[in-house]
């Protein structure tokens, strides 16, 4: 595929407008975390310092179509004011005669936001009218929004085709982050996929089992693949019903040549609780009151003699309940060898999904990897193999 770059185009004196991601955490009226927020500088600077009036969009929350003042963008100016450094105006519609006036009053590099999409019923049915409202409020279309291309929605997909279209430079950094991961990745190339369950992420584990050298399951996940071997896991999260996906699973792993790390013994506790008494037994020795909530020492060294010659990794889920301590040990073990080498230059590290970025901020080294995408749904879709609609929309053939 091939995009048009902002750093190509001349929007000088020109009305962006910006699709961004601003579906940020927040809590009691503040946001909590502003990765999201503070990962679109680069592009509102960048479309500031070229003159252009920058019109950003977002959805917050899942409002279906109908106005919700809880679910109003408008909490959110001080935030966006502190990380952009910039003069943000918000507007309480997103088109129609407000919107137009209030666009036609933003000065150059001053920033204007407007309400919430999913106010409207045709952002999330991707409705031509709608989108049509929206272009009529700017010249041309950036999308800076990677992490919502997984929906095909009027302000992610509709657009695109309405407007010039380009990708914002937080898209082109996951675009190329992503394509270092699974499109052109230097071999060795290791996934670790864990979590709780494999129903939900099935098509992950396939495309994965035919791209990767080694899939390294952890967490609830590699329980499912343990008792599908016929091991007994005692009260262990385990989706006994997807036993047989996970038989199929490993037959295509192994025609594709993929080896599947498993764990060889687990941490294992009576009662899921801070602390709780645990030990670590092998998984042929689990005891029927007792459930794992963590990889072994021996299944961490496992691991990392097997990443040892690995020049790329692709992480996506947590090997146990991190989220619990001690139990995030395993995690935590892993993740810190695994920003050691990325800062040696002896490995690419990409990680996404929400779980997964906690789980190595939890372990201190979120800032050592190589990339860290601000996607959940769309990382895991992208991990599918999927086609993201928001992003092929920016295709120039389309
Ligand atoms: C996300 O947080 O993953 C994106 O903003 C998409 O949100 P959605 O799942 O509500 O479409």
């Amino acid at each position: 595929m091939s995009f048009s770059s902002i750093r190509d185009m001349d929007v000088k004196g020109k009305t962006v407008l910006l699709r961004a991601d601003l579906n940020v955490p927040a809590e009691r009226g503040k946001v909590t975390d502003t990765t999201r927020i503070d990962r679109l500088k680069p592009t509102i600077d960048l479309l500031r310092k070229k003159g252009a009036i920058v019109v950003v969009m977002s959805h917050f929350g899942r409002p279906d179509g109908e106005n919700n003042s809880g679910l109003s963008l408008a909490f959110m100016l001080p935030a966006l004011k502190k990380s952009w450094d910039a003069d943000v105006k918000f507007c309480q519609s997103t088109i129609g005669d407000t919107a137009a006036q209030f666009v036609a009053g933003l000065k150059t590099g001053e920033v204007g936001l407007l309400e919430n999409l999913r106010f409207h019923k045709g952002e999330e049915s991707n409705d031509n009218e709608y989108a049509k409202a929206l272009a009529k409020l700017g010249d041309i279309y950036v999308n800076d929004a990677f992490s919502c291309s997984h929906r095909a929605h009027a302000s992610t997909e509709g657009l695109a085709h309405l407007l010039p279209a380009a990708a914002g430079l937080l898209m082109e950094e996951e675009l190329n982050a992503l394509d270092a991961a699974l499109g052109t990745p230097k071999k060795p190339l290791a996934a670790v996929a864990g979590g709780s369950k494999i129903s939900t992420k099935l098509k992950v584990l396939y495309n994965l089992s035919e791209k990767v050298d080694f899939l390294i399951l952890g967490g609830g996940m590699a329980n499912t693949f343990l008792f599908a071997q016929g091991i007994d896991m005692g009260k262990s999260l385990c989706e006994k019903d997807m036993a047989d996906e996970a038989r199929k699973i490993m037959k295509h792993a192994e025609k594709s040549g993929c080896e599947i790390i498993l764990p060889v013994d687990l941490v294992t506790v009576k009662a899921l609780q801070e602390n709780a008494p645990h030990d670590s037994v092998s998984v042929k020795s689990i005891p029927a009151d007792a459930m794992a909530v963590d990889a072994g020492p021996e299944s961490v060294q496992n691991i990392l003699s097997k990443i040892g010659a690995c020049k790329t990794i692709v992480w996506n889920g947590p090997l146990g309940v991190f989220e619990i301590k001690p139990f995030d040990t395993g995690t935590n073990a892993l993740a810190r060898a695994v920003a050691k080498k990325t800062k040696a230059g002896e490995i690419v590290s990409i990680a996404g999904g929400g779980d997964t970025v906690s789980a190595l901020e939890n372990a201190g080294v979120a800032a050592d990897f190589s990339y860290i995408s601000t996607a959940g749904g769309a990382f895991l879709e992208w991990l599918e193999g999927r086609e993201l609609p928001g992003v092929t929309a920016l295709n120039k053939k389309n």
